[in-house]
């Protein structure tokens, strides 16, 4: 199904905006009664079911990747991203970018070695993705000179470069969507506005879209991100400034959005911290760094596969409803009967290339590249990154801990 709720609000907006049919739109959104009374909630919990969000690889990358390969389909052969080891961007873009004759260049940096993180490597590997190990920050800006000068010599032109996360003012436009579908799902379901929604920030993409759709919708709803990187990476106002490029770039092209913006005073109400109520950034559950389980994640993963069978992971949607649970109190409202909360599951459930967790078929590793290898040998106590005994953050958070998980 391809239910385009902005395309249906702003009609003449879909032959401005180009977007590649890639995913199922509107994705379910259900109740999760179990767990809402496993944990305790004082209200309904729905669950908008992103993982659903195409059958080839869901999550969150599918309504970005929509908007960010519509415009660049033409011409290219190499998109260029980056991303940490087990990156679910680059398997997505991996997953969907072929479908316009794109082949995907993955830059990975370190982070920890979980199941998942090697299971993603593997499916990366299977949708034929070339993968190349470089390690951290400063190693991505040099992968992505190296693909643009590598393009130029051999094409005459660089090859297409998405950021990490693929996230952007275009891209946000995808997150804006989701939530005019959420609330036209509300309404059929004659829910009142939900009084939060909680979803995991990483670049802050998907964030800074659903922050901009609540705010052009006019819900009175607070966004949360929950940050799972530092927070030099994913400061405030990176979210609300994002949200209101995203807004821009829709008034540019359709003059109902600038007129309603101008009279509501929205883009104003972004330059506040706290977006005038409208945005909470939750930055007490990222745990050591990027990509380490929190024990509050880890329950969190554990509750939602035993109440409602949701499959969720401990890098992003584990410590979002790990936030989402250790605020249930504050969100349940003052007198009147407590409005509904919504997780934003932005984690595939679809298994990318049939690579299911804990199977590592031999026929793939082998096919991993040579300097990826390290990260299915086991037992592995050390930390071989080549950035141990440098003083960098995230690596001292690595070289912190006894050994990497292998779960
Ligand atoms: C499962 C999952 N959830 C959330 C995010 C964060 O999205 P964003 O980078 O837009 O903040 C990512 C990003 O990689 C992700 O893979």
């Amino acid at each position: 199904m391809d239910r385009y709720a902005l395309f249906e609000a702003y009609p003449g907006l879909a032959a401005r905006l180009p977007r590649l049919p890639l995913g199922s739109w509107p994705t379910p959104l259900v109740a999760a009664p179990k767990l809402a009374a496993a944990a305790g909630l004082p209200f309904a919990l729905y669950v908008k079911r992103d993982d659903l969000s195409s059958a080839v690889y869901g999550g969150n990358k599918v309504r970005k990747l929509e908007l960010l390969l519509a415009p660049k389909a033409g011409g290219r052969r190499l998109v260029v991203t980056a991303g940490g080891l087990g990156s679910n961007h680059v398997v997505a873009t991996a997953a969907l970018a072929s479908r316009v004759g794109l082949r995907t260049r993955g830059l990975l940096f370190c982070q920890p070695v979980t199941a998942q993180v090697r299971r993603n490597l593997l499916a990366a590997v299977a949708l034929g993705a070339d993968l190349r190990w470089v390690k951290d920050y400063p190693g991505v800006v040099a992968g992505y000179l190296a693909a643009i000068g590598e393009g130029l010599v051999a094409n005459g032109r660089p090859p297409y470069v998405l950021m990490p996360g693929g996230s952007n003012a275009r891209s946000s436009v995808g997150y804006l969507n989701a939530v005019l579908e959420l609330a036209g799902q509300l309404r059929e379901a004659g829910q009142p506005d939900p009084a939060a929604i909680f979803l995991p920030g990483g670049t802050g993409g998907t964030a800074a879209g659903v922050l901009a759709g609540v705010a052009l919708a006019g819900l009175d709803t607070v966004v949360v991100a929950v940050r799972v990187v530092s927070a030099n990476l994913l400061p405030e106002p990176k979210i609300r400034d994002l949200a209101a490029a995203t807004l821009r770039l829709l008034a540019r092209r359709e003059p109902e959005i600038g007129r309603q913006l101008a009279k509501t005073g929205t883009l104003g109400r972004l330059a506040k911290p706290g977006a005038g109520g409208l945005f909470a950034l939750e930055g007490g559950h990222v745990g050591e760094a990027y990509g380490f389980a929190t024990s509050e994640g880890r329950a969190a993963v554990d509750l939602a596969w035993a109440t409602e069978g949701l499959k969720l992971e401990t890098t992003y949607t584990g410590k979002a409803l790990a936030a989402l649970l250790a605020n249930a109190g504050g969100l349940a409202g003052g007198a009147g009967p407590a409005r509904p909360v919504v997780f934003l599951n932005t984690f595939s459930s679809v298994d990318p290339a049939g690579v299911a967790v804990g199977t590592e078929p031999a026929d793939l590793v082998a096919r991993v590249p040579e300097p990826l290898r390290w990260c299915f040998d086991r037992p592995r106590r050390d930390c071989r990154c080549a950035l141990a005994g440098q003083s960098r953050p995230f690596c001292e958070a690595v070289r912190s801990r006894d050994g990497w998980e292998w779960g």
